[in-house]
């Protein structure tokens, strides 16, 4: 008998206001409640996978899972997540510590350039994200802070500035080479619609999405993920390098066509290859699968969604053997289409089924998962939701 999958679960953890929870930590860790509060949504990338860092599309949805950041005025930087640790007092100017207190660091230092950070403050951070489960909990507490603070300071930041402190803080203060993907959903995300966003020009695209999706975590934490995404970024410039030599005016990867990529394969050393060959093949799939949602042919999406984790697992080798499995299991049950969906190596599968037929879809992926490796996946559902927000703070 398959695991039913409860459908309280996540729809409590969702209730839960991340706002409420970084409140009461607060106010247990600093004696005094906070003066501001904001909050930002994780996001499934529904595809567009790599294609950020190379000037093609994506198509992420924002989910109703978010992170709260509420914080006051102090003459020094005292941080707490709900993540545990306690408080941590940190220095703007010290070496970074490689813990979440990091992209906060990063978000301060990003905020004075703007003149958009206070003196100094008490920052509370609680989420309802999974974390390390590619879901993009970092942009969300980046978002959510970056906001937060420079409310804090009296400042209201564009979206455009908010996306840019956040990536920045990531980018350059903690080391990651992601795109943009990720801050721009958690600041542009909207109820109901996925976001077309293409990464070369800046243009944003709502398309209606009034759908829900399915998230099946694979539990294989990407802690690797940073060095493995910088190692992809390297062989994608080096990629573009060699084309150049062919195409002086080629910008980004995704710029190539389908019809370009034999020629590409005459010159680029053979292990670069199957990296460009997946961001061009992504590029096209991307730009289909916006079509298709909007047209509503989910059916379509469904396949495009396969694809793009075959293109994944094979060309960019992104994927691990617990998410090949969760997407063969989720096709031989009548889904539309599944996904290992964000930067990889561990993450979460995204699943695509008809309505009618999730409940039974997700509980047969949860059986055949424990029957192969003798535990329960997490699994929960989700729609597209709204992007950063002020938060008016609990009473
Ligand atoms: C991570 C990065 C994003 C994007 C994805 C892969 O989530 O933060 O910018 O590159 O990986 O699509």
């Amino acid at each position: 008998m398959p695991h039913i999958p409860s459908q309280e679960k996540p729809s409590s953890i969702e209730r839960r206001s991340s706002a409420r929870l970084a409140t009461s930590l607060f106010t247990a860790s600093f004696s005094s409640r906070p003066a501001v509060g904001a909050s930002a949504p994780g996001r499934v990338n529904l595809i567009g996978e790599h294609t950020d860092y190379n000037g093609g599309p994506v198509l992420p949805v924002a989910v109703e899972r978010r992170t709260a950041a509420v914080a006051r005025i102090a003459n020094r930087w005292s941080l707490v997540s709900d993540a545990g640790g306690g408080v941590q007092e940190v220095e703007l100017d010290a070496p970074l510590r490689r813990n979440w207190t990091d992209y906060i660091i990063g978000v301060v230092r990003e905020l004075r350039t703007l003149h958009a950070a206070p003196r100094g403050a008490e920052i509370a951070v609680a989420t309802t994200l999974p974390i390390g489960a590619g879901l993009s909990s970092s942009a969300a507490l980046t978002v959510a802070t970056a906001k937060a603070l420079s409310l804090l300071a009296g400042k209201r930041l564009t979206p455009a500035q908010l996306v840019e402190v956040a990536f920045r803080a990531e980018y350059h203060h903690v080391g990651v080479r992601c795109g943009r993907m990720d801050q721009t959903i958690a600041v542009h995300g909207e109820s109901r619609s996925a976001l077309l966003f293409e990464t070369a020009t800046g243009e944003l695209r709502r398309v209606p999405f009034p759908g829900r999706l399915w998230i099946v975590e694979t539990g294989v934490p990407h802690r690797l993920t940073a060095g493995e995404l910088n190692r992809r970024r390297r062989e994608c410039e080096e990629a573009l390098a060699f084309c150049r030599d062919w195409r002086p005016a080629l910008r980004h990867l995704a710029q190539l066509s389908a019809a370009d990529l034999p020629e590409m394969a005459r010159r680029l050393p053979p292990p670069l290859v199957p990296r460009v060959r997946h961001v061009v093949t992504e590029t096209v799939r991307t730009r289909e699968a916006a079509d298709v949602l909007a047209g509503g042919d989910l059916r379509r999406l469904g396949r495009l969604l396969l694809e793009g984790h075959e293109s994944l697992r094979v060309d960019y080798q992104s994927t691990v053997a617990e998410a090949d499995f969760i997407v063969k299991s989720a096709m031989e049950h009548e889904a539309y289409g599944a996904r290992l969906t964000g930067a990889g190596w561990g993450g979460a599968v995204v699943v695509l089924a008809p309505e009618m037929l999730e409940a039974r879809v997700v509980a047969e992926i949860g059986g055949d998962f424990a029957a192969r490796f003798g535990r329960h996946p997490e699994m929960w559902n989700t729609r597209a939701a709204a992007g950063v927000r002020r938060e008016a703070l609990p009473e």
